[in-house]
């Protein structure tokens, strides 16, 4: 295992709802789990007026997101944990001297013994993280003479390309690349780790990755929940933003990348800045409208219940076309995947939640024994991100009986069968990677420059074109109708359910 070295993590924006609701519970479990090095304290600053007290009972003793595992503790285990966290109110706003700061960073850390090592963790709009920078650089805070410094930035990163640059460029004037971590969470789910391990270690799926075998790739990632709270962020984002161009082009970085030379992190990180660079960018207004699809969830009633429209969320303006399903296909320039389509879509307010990676591979050049049914012939390899987290292969089997009738069989495999240790979560797993100095899950500035490239000319064409829908679909279903048209050769999507299983099979073989 490796060493964490002593050290402080500086939250900025701390009294936000990030800190309470995943930040601190993150540390808690890593403090319980004894991932914690020995001498470690978290500073909050953010600009509401609040002692140490008051913040530690607001994030940690009357937090309700610590509610039920801190009645499991000991008063001794709660109170040592909280006593490690301090908080310094910044005034009225981030664009302030900090000296007073970086006196309170210097007495804790002379206190606690935690040897100049620090991680400032930005939980602030990104508007403010080249000037939050900036005032650490001033006090000289970035520099790494005594201790290491390294800074966390939450997503979004950027608005588009160039605000995305714009960023890159505030703080790389302040701290080193390899001192910045952008956070992208869904790289802290195992199951998306799992993806290079399913590829790379296995050489069952590695000699089929390819267009020789593949047919299509499909990534689906649905969430019941509306826009819920977010309404006034969510008006101004829409789900490319939000959710394609970051989470889901990073899982489809690690699907269409080669294998790195070794599992250092530059060299994952050159792969999949690669693999980014491959996506063929749609250009023209045509091209766009073929193949991309916007949609916005509608008023329904489910089980007698009235379920809100997008256009009823607070904070929504009432005539939005903002779009909260997504979906594009699209194709990659390499040799590996010339001609493979890829379809990926997002949405909320859908049946179900779950995140999953298709891998349709083609039927067999010959075909001895015919079927009539297209989407049940081909071999599948389905990768379930959550919940249920698993992998499961669809082969044919022969049903019994007379003649050669085909059908289709899973084979599967579930993390929760596993019984080794338990199954960190994205936040704690991220939060450790960076005090360990491990950036192989964080994005580097030229993949996140890259993932907006790909982008930017659809949210273009989407905000500028007069003849680009935003398609309606009821609260409850599987995004508008239309977005069958997007996949070829009627496959359609594969629409699961809760269980990796959930879909209609000939058997389920244990
Ligand atoms: C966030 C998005 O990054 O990811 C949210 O801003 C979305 O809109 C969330 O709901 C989904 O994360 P998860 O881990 O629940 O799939």
């Amino acid at each position: 295992m490796k060493k964490t070295q002593n050290q402080m993590l500086i939250i900025f924006g701390a009294s936000g709802d990030l800190t309470a609701r995943k930040l601190v519970p993150a540390l808690f479990n890593l403090y319980k789990g004894k991932h914690l090095p020995e001498n470690f304290v978290v500073l909050g600053a953010s600009r509401s007026p609040m002692s140490n007290e008051d913040f530690r009972k607001k994030v940690v003793e009357e937090s309700e997101f610590l509610k039920k595992k801190l009645t499991k503790e000991e008063a001794s285990f709660i109170k040592t944990f909280s006593d490690k966290i301090f908080y310094e109110d910044l005034g009225e706003k981030y664009d302030v001297s900090y000296s007073q700061l970086a006196n309170k960073i210097t007495a804790l850390n002379e206190e606690h013994g935690t040897a100049g090592n620090y991680i400032f963790y930005l939980s602030t709009p990104p508007s403010l993280y080249e000037t939050i920078a900036k005032n650490l650089w001033e006090e000289g805070l970035t520099k790494e003479d005594h201790g290491w410094k390294r800074i966390i930035v939450e997503k979004p990163f950027g608005y588009d390309l160039a605000s995305a640059k714009a960023l890159n460029e505030g703080i790389h004037k302040y701290f080193q690349e390899s001192q910045v971590y952008r956070i992208d969470h869904y790289l802290g789910k195992e199951t998306v780790q799992n993806l290079l391990v399913t590829r790379f270690s296995n050489s069952i799926f590695e000699p089929l990755w390819n267009r020789r075998y593949i047919h299509h790739v499909e990534i689906t990632n649905a969430e019941t929940v509306g826009v819920e709270k977010r309404g006034g962020y969510y008006d101004k984002s829409g789900a490319l933003r939000d959710m394609f161009q970051s989470h889901l082009l990073q899982i489809v970085s690690l699907i269409v990348m080669e294998p790195p030379i070794n599992s250092d992190a530059e060299e994952i990180r050159n792969e999949k800045v690669k693999a980014l660079k491959s996506l063929r960018i749609m250009k023209d207004e045509k091209t766009i409208i073929e193949n991309t699809l916007r949609g916005q969830y509608v008023a329904s009633t489910i089980d007698g219940k009235t379920m809100k429209g997008y256009r009823e969320e607070d904070g929504v303006d009432p005539d939005s076309t903002t779009e909260t399903f997504a979906a594009v296909k699209f194709f990659v320039d390499n040799w590996r995947w010339k001609d493979v389509p890829f379809y990926v879509r997002t949405g909320k307010a859908m049946p179900t939640k779950v995140t999953e990676v298709i891998i349709h591979f083609k039927t067999p050049h010959h075909e001895v024994f015919k079927s009539q049914d297209i989407y049940r012939k081909d071999n599948k390899l389905i990768i379930r991100i959550q919940p249920d987290e698993g992998i499961l292969i669809k082969f044919g089997v022969k049903v019994p009986g007379l003649g050669f009738h085909v059908e289709q069989a899973n084979m599967d495999f579930y993390y929760s069968d596993l019984d080794s240790a338990k199954v960190m979560d994205a936040y704690e797993r991220l939060l450790l990677d960076a005090m360990q100095g491990d950036t192989t899950l964080y994005a580097r500035a030229d993949e996140v420059e890259a993932a907006w490239k790909f982008v930017d000319p659809i949210l273009k064409c989407w905000s500028e074109s007069s003849i680009v829908n935003t398609y309606g679909y009821s609260v409850g279903t599987w995004g508008p109708r239309n977005s069958d048209e997007l996949i070829e050769d009627s496959y359609g999507w594969r629409n699961p359910g809760d269980l990796l299983t959930d879909e209609s099979g000939f058997c389920v073989l244990c």
